[in-house]
Protein backbone atom coordinates (compact mmCIF):
# COMPACT_ATOMS: atom_id res chain seq x y z
CA UNK A 1 0.00 0.00 0.00
CA UNK A 2 1.16 3.77 -0.82
CA UNK A 3 2.42 5.97 2.17
CA UNK A 4 0.38 9.01 1.52
CA UNK A 5 -2.11 10.30 -0.75
CA UNK A 6 -4.57 12.94 -1.53
CA UNK A 7 -7.75 12.62 -2.66
CA UNK A 8 -10.86 14.95 -3.55
CA UNK A 9 -14.38 14.36 -4.84
CA UNK A 10 -15.02 15.71 -8.56
CA UNK A 11 -16.17 19.41 -8.12
CA UNK A 12 -13.27 19.73 -5.93
CA UNK A 13 -10.18 18.51 -8.22
CA UNK A 14 -9.17 22.17 -9.79
CA UNK A 15 -8.45 23.21 -6.11
CA UNK A 16 -7.22 19.89 -4.97
CA UNK A 17 -4.84 20.18 -7.76
CA UNK A 18 -3.24 23.70 -6.82
CA UNK A 19 -2.81 21.93 -3.37
CA UNK A 20 -1.16 18.61 -4.75
CA UNK A 21 1.26 21.04 -6.86
CA UNK A 22 2.61 22.37 -3.29
CA UNK A 23 1.94 19.26 -0.95
CA UNK A 24 4.15 17.17 -3.76
CA UNK A 25 2.13 13.79 -3.14
CA UNK A 26 -0.36 11.82 -5.59
CA UNK A 27 -4.13 13.61 -6.24
CA UNK A 28 -6.95 10.89 -6.75
CA UNK A 29 -10.43 11.22 -7.87
CA UNK A 30 -13.11 10.44 -5.34
CA UNK A 31 -15.86 8.68 -7.34
CA UNK A 32 -19.03 10.16 -7.48
CA UNK A 33 -22.63 8.88 -9.25
CA UNK A 34 -25.67 10.59 -8.79
CA UNK A 35 -28.17 7.37 -9.26
CA UNK A 36 -31.88 8.83 -10.24
CA UNK A 37 -33.52 9.03 -6.65
CA UNK A 38 -30.64 11.71 -5.65
CA UNK A 39 -28.81 9.33 -4.08
CA UNK A 40 -25.20 8.74 -4.25
CA UNK A 41 -22.78 5.93 -5.17
CA UNK A 42 -19.32 7.15 -3.78
CA UNK A 43 -15.99 5.05 -4.48
CA UNK A 44 -12.88 5.20 -2.89
CA UNK A 45 -10.32 4.73 -5.67
CA UNK A 46 -7.12 3.67 -4.08
CA UNK A 47 -5.87 3.15 -0.44
CA UNK A 48 -3.03 4.45 1.78
CA UNK A 49 -1.59 4.72 5.13
CA UNK A 50 -2.97 7.76 5.30
CA UNK A 51 -5.12 9.69 2.74
CA UNK A 52 -5.89 13.49 2.88
CA UNK A 53 -9.42 14.53 1.22
CA UNK A 54 -9.62 17.49 0.00
CA UNK A 55 -13.15 19.01 0.36
CA UNK A 56 -14.04 22.91 0.60
CA UNK A 57 -17.78 22.60 2.76
CA UNK A 58 -19.33 25.38 0.97
CA UNK A 59 -22.85 24.36 -0.03
CA UNK A 60 -22.52 21.44 2.54
CA UNK A 61 -25.34 18.96 2.52
CA UNK A 62 -25.10 16.94 -0.08
CA UNK A 63 -21.05 17.00 -0.07
CA UNK A 64 -21.26 15.75 3.84
CA UNK A 65 -23.12 13.02 2.98
CA UNK A 66 -20.64 12.01 0.31
CA UNK A 67 -17.56 12.56 2.30
CA UNK A 68 -19.29 10.56 5.39
CA UNK A 69 -19.48 7.63 2.75
CA UNK A 70 -15.80 8.16 1.54
CA UNK A 71 -14.25 7.93 4.45
CA UNK A 72 -16.29 4.71 5.07
CA UNK A 73 -15.02 3.50 1.87
CA UNK A 74 -11.77 4.75 2.43
CA UNK A 75 -11.61 2.81 6.16
CA UNK A 76 -12.93 -0.47 4.51
CA UNK A 77 -10.29 -0.64 1.69
CA UNK A 78 -7.25 -0.26 5.15
CA UNK A 79 -6.83 3.17 5.16
CA UNK A 80 -5.24 3.70 8.53
CA UNK A 81 -5.15 7.73 9.19
CA UNK A 82 -7.91 10.18 7.75
CA UNK A 83 -6.92 13.76 7.28
CA UNK A 84 -9.55 16.60 6.11
CA UNK A 85 -8.36 19.63 4.65
CA UNK A 86 -11.21 21.70 4.59
CA UNK A 87 -10.51 24.78 3.39
CA UNK A 88 -14.01 25.93 4.37
CA UNK A 89 -16.19 24.84 7.33
CA UNK A 90 -19.55 24.93 6.94
CA UNK A 91 -22.12 25.55 10.16
CA UNK A 92 -19.54 27.30 12.43
CA UNK A 93 -21.93 30.29 12.33
CA UNK A 94 -24.73 28.38 14.00
CA UNK A 95 -22.86 27.79 17.22
CA UNK A 96 -25.76 28.00 20.02
CA UNK A 97 -29.80 28.04 19.87
CA UNK A 98 -30.37 31.25 18.94
CA UNK A 99 -34.09 30.67 18.92
CA UNK A 100 -35.47 28.05 21.22
CA UNK A 101 -35.44 24.58 19.83
CA UNK A 102 -32.70 25.06 16.90
CA UNK A 103 -29.99 22.73 16.85
CA UNK A 104 -26.57 23.45 17.39
CA UNK A 105 -25.18 22.62 13.84
CA UNK A 106 -21.65 23.11 14.73
CA UNK A 107 -21.99 20.81 17.53
CA UNK A 108 -23.77 18.35 15.28
CA UNK A 109 -21.29 18.53 12.22
CA UNK A 110 -18.70 18.90 14.52
CA UNK A 111 -19.07 15.31 15.64
CA UNK A 112 -20.47 13.78 12.58
CA UNK A 113 -16.73 15.19 11.15
CA UNK A 114 -14.58 13.58 14.20
CA UNK A 115 -16.03 10.37 13.84
CA UNK A 116 -14.76 9.99 10.63
CA UNK A 117 -11.58 11.74 10.60
CA UNK A 118 -8.81 11.51 13.00
CA UNK A 119 -7.42 14.92 11.80
CA UNK A 120 -9.38 18.32 10.25
CA UNK A 121 -7.04 20.57 8.99
CA UNK A 122 -9.09 24.35 8.15
CA UNK A 123 -8.48 27.62 7.44
CA UNK A 124 -10.02 30.63 9.53
CA UNK A 125 -13.18 28.80 11.22
CA UNK A 126 -15.50 31.06 12.28
CA UNK A 127 -15.02 30.54 15.84
CA UNK A 128 -17.21 33.64 17.99
CA UNK A 129 -18.64 32.05 21.00
CA UNK A 130 -16.75 28.76 20.46
CA UNK A 131 -13.01 29.82 21.45
CA UNK A 132 -10.87 26.68 19.95
CA UNK A 133 -11.69 24.04 17.23
CA UNK A 134 -10.83 21.37 19.44
CA UNK A 135 -14.19 22.29 21.17
CA UNK A 136 -15.82 21.72 17.81
CA UNK A 137 -13.65 18.38 17.20
CA UNK A 138 -13.76 16.40 20.46
CA UNK A 139 -11.24 13.91 20.87
CA UNK A 140 -9.54 14.46 17.46
CA UNK A 141 -6.34 16.12 15.82
CA UNK A 142 -7.83 19.70 14.45
CA UNK A 143 -5.94 23.18 12.93
CA UNK A 144 -7.34 26.34 12.57
CA UNK A 145 -5.40 28.05 10.15
CA UNK A 146 -5.18 31.73 9.86
CA UNK A 147 -5.34 33.88 6.60
CA UNK A 148 -4.25 37.08 7.69
CA UNK A 149 -1.06 37.28 6.40
CA UNK A 150 -2.41 36.42 3.08
CA UNK A 151 -5.02 39.22 3.41
CA UNK A 152 -2.19 41.49 4.45
CA UNK A 153 0.06 40.79 1.83
CA UNK A 154 -3.08 41.86 -1.06
CA UNK A 155 -3.28 45.18 1.01
CA UNK A 156 0.64 45.87 0.71
CA UNK A 157 1.35 44.90 -2.62
CA UNK A 158 -1.65 47.27 -2.96
CA UNK A 159 1.07 49.98 -1.88
CA UNK A 160 -1.03 51.49 0.86
CA UNK A 161 -0.60 55.01 1.34
CA UNK A 162 -1.05 57.34 4.44
CA UNK A 163 -4.59 57.57 4.00
CA UNK A 164 -4.95 53.49 4.29
CA UNK A 165 -7.19 52.64 6.79
CA UNK A 166 -8.19 48.46 7.35
CA UNK A 167 -11.90 48.19 8.77
CA UNK A 168 -13.46 45.38 10.49
CA UNK A 169 -17.64 45.31 9.83
CA UNK A 170 -18.17 43.94 13.33
CA UNK A 171 -17.18 43.07 16.94
CA UNK A 172 -16.76 39.00 15.89
CA UNK A 173 -14.17 40.45 13.28
CA UNK A 174 -12.00 42.50 15.62
CA UNK A 175 -9.14 39.54 16.39
CA UNK A 176 -8.59 39.14 12.43
CA UNK A 177 -8.98 42.46 11.64
CA UNK A 178 -6.61 43.73 14.14
CA UNK A 179 -3.76 40.53 12.77
CA UNK A 180 -4.68 41.85 8.84
CA UNK A 181 -3.95 45.37 9.97
CA UNK A 182 -0.72 44.62 11.83
CA UNK A 183 0.53 42.67 9.22
CA UNK A 184 0.30 45.37 6.67
CA UNK A 185 1.05 48.22 9.17
CA UNK A 186 -1.99 50.12 8.68
CA UNK A 187 -4.21 51.26 11.22
CA UNK A 188 -7.41 50.01 11.87
CA UNK A 189 -11.07 50.52 13.13
CA UNK A 190 -14.12 48.24 14.08
CA UNK A 191 -17.95 49.04 13.05
CA UNK A 192 -20.77 47.84 14.55
CA UNK A 193 -23.16 45.82 13.43
CA UNK A 194 -26.73 45.51 14.22
CA UNK A 195 -28.40 42.49 12.56
CA UNK A 196 -32.26 42.23 12.24
CA UNK A 197 -32.42 39.44 9.18
CA UNK A 198 -30.28 37.38 6.66
CA UNK A 199 -30.11 40.09 4.61
CA UNK A 200 -30.99 42.86 7.27
CA UNK A 201 -27.98 44.45 8.75
CA UNK A 202 -27.35 48.30 10.22
CA UNK A 203 -23.61 49.81 9.71
CA UNK A 204 -22.45 52.05 13.14
CA UNK A 205 -19.19 53.64 14.23
CA UNK A 206 -18.30 55.19 16.99
CA UNK A 207 -18.02 59.53 17.19
CA UNK A 208 -14.44 59.87 17.07
CA UNK A 209 -13.65 57.60 14.13
CA UNK A 210 -12.42 59.38 11.11
CA UNK A 211 -13.81 57.75 7.73
CA UNK A 212 -13.47 60.82 5.60
CA UNK A 213 -11.35 60.59 2.42
CA UNK A 214 -9.68 57.10 3.86
CA UNK A 215 -8.70 54.77 1.47
CA UNK A 216 -10.52 51.84 2.70
CA UNK A 217 -9.76 47.90 2.85
CA UNK A 218 -12.99 46.45 4.55
CA UNK A 219 -11.99 43.08 5.39
CA UNK A 220 -14.15 39.91 6.57
CA UNK A 221 -13.80 36.58 6.88
CA UNK A 222 -16.87 35.52 5.48
CA UNK A 223 -19.03 37.08 2.83
CA UNK A 224 -22.27 34.92 2.67
CA UNK A 225 -24.94 37.09 1.38
CA UNK A 226 -23.11 40.18 1.00
CA UNK A 227 -25.22 42.19 3.18
CA UNK A 228 -22.94 43.51 5.58
CA UNK A 229 -19.93 44.43 3.02
CA UNK A 230 -23.29 46.28 1.61
CA UNK A 231 -24.50 47.80 4.35
CA UNK A 232 -20.85 49.00 5.45
CA UNK A 233 -19.49 50.60 2.07
CA UNK A 234 -22.96 52.60 1.96
CA UNK A 235 -22.16 54.02 5.65
CA UNK A 236 -18.11 54.80 4.80
CA UNK A 237 -19.59 56.02 1.51
CA UNK A 238 -21.88 58.19 3.88
CA UNK A 239 -19.43 59.11 5.96
CA UNK A 240 -16.83 60.51 3.02
CA UNK A 241 -14.86 57.47 2.35
CA UNK A 242 -12.94 57.97 -0.62
CA UNK A 243 -12.30 54.45 -1.89
CA UNK A 244 -13.27 50.72 -0.70
CA UNK A 245 -11.44 47.52 -1.45
CA UNK A 246 -13.09 44.57 0.32
CA UNK A 247 -10.77 41.60 1.65
CA UNK A 248 -12.55 38.40 2.31
CA UNK A 249 -11.30 34.97 3.37
CA UNK A 250 -14.35 33.20 1.92
CA UNK A 251 -16.49 34.50 -0.47
CA UNK A 252 -20.03 32.37 -0.87
CA UNK A 253 -22.27 35.15 -2.28
CA UNK A 254 -23.61 35.16 -6.07
CA UNK A 255 -23.78 37.62 -8.76
CA UNK A 256 -26.48 39.67 -7.61
CA UNK A 257 -25.17 40.73 -4.42
CA UNK A 258 -22.00 41.12 -5.59
CA UNK A 259 -24.02 43.64 -7.84
CA UNK A 260 -25.56 44.81 -5.18
CA UNK A 261 -21.84 45.40 -3.04
CA UNK A 262 -20.68 47.25 -5.96
CA UNK A 263 -23.41 49.27 -6.46
CA UNK A 264 -23.26 51.00 -2.67
CA UNK A 265 -19.97 51.49 -3.51
CA UNK A 266 -17.41 49.16 -3.10
CA UNK A 267 -14.71 49.14 -5.84
CA UNK A 268 -13.10 46.04 -5.83
CA UNK A 269 -13.91 42.29 -3.75
CA UNK A 270 -10.89 39.85 -3.82
CA UNK A 271 -11.07 36.49 -2.16
CA UNK A 272 -8.74 33.83 -1.01
CA UNK A 273 -9.57 30.57 -2.73
CA UNK A 274 -10.63 28.64 0.11
CA UNK A 275 -13.94 28.01 -1.81
CA UNK A 276 -14.16 28.29 -5.83
CA UNK A 277 -15.03 31.95 -6.70
CA UNK A 278 -14.61 34.88 -9.37
CA UNK A 279 -13.25 37.23 -6.63
CA UNK A 280 -10.52 34.43 -6.02
CA UNK A 281 -6.86 36.61 -6.05
CA UNK A 282 -5.15 34.58 -4.07
CA UNK A 283 -4.27 30.81 -3.23
CA UNK A 284 -4.39 29.22 0.51
CA UNK A 285 -2.42 25.86 -1.16
CA UNK A 286 1.04 26.96 0.70
CA UNK A 287 -0.45 27.46 3.76
CA UNK A 288 -2.35 24.46 3.73
CA UNK A 289 0.87 22.16 2.52
CA UNK A 290 3.05 23.68 5.00
CA UNK A 291 0.01 22.30 7.59
CA UNK A 292 0.20 19.35 6.23
CA UNK A 293 3.93 18.38 6.12
CA UNK A 294 4.12 16.75 9.08
CA UNK A 295 1.45 14.10 7.18
CA UNK A 296 4.44 12.53 5.51
CA UNK A 297 6.16 11.17 8.71
CA UNK A 298 2.77 9.44 10.12
C1 LIG B 1 -20.44 37.28 10.73
O1 LIG B 1 -20.26 37.31 11.88
C2 LIG B 1 -19.37 37.13 9.73
O2 LIG B 1 -18.14 37.58 10.17
C3 LIG B 1 -19.75 37.84 8.46
O3 LIG B 1 -19.77 39.23 8.69
C4 LIG B 1 -21.10 37.40 7.99
O4 LIG B 1 -21.18 36.01 7.94
C5 LIG B 1 -21.37 37.98 6.63
O5 LIG B 1 -22.62 37.57 6.20
P1 LIG B 1 -23.39 38.38 5.09
O6 LIG B 1 -22.47 38.52 3.92
O7 LIG B 1 -24.58 37.53 4.79
O8 LIG B 1 -23.77 39.68 5.68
Amino acid sequence: MMKLLIAAPPDQMVSARRFETEFGAPLVEIGVRKFPDGESLVRAPAAAGTVIVYCALDRPNEKLVELGLAASAFRDLGVNRLVLAAPYLCYMRQDMAFNEGEAVAQRVIGGLLAKWFDRIVTVEPHLHRTKSLMQVFPGIESDALTAAGLLADIIRSDNPCPETLVIGPDAESESWTTSVATAARAPFIILKKTRSGDRKVAIAATAEDVIAGKHVYLVDDIISTGATVAAAARFLKMNGADRIDVLAVHALFNKEDDRIMLDAGVSSIRSTDTVAHWTNAVSIAPLLAAALDGERAK
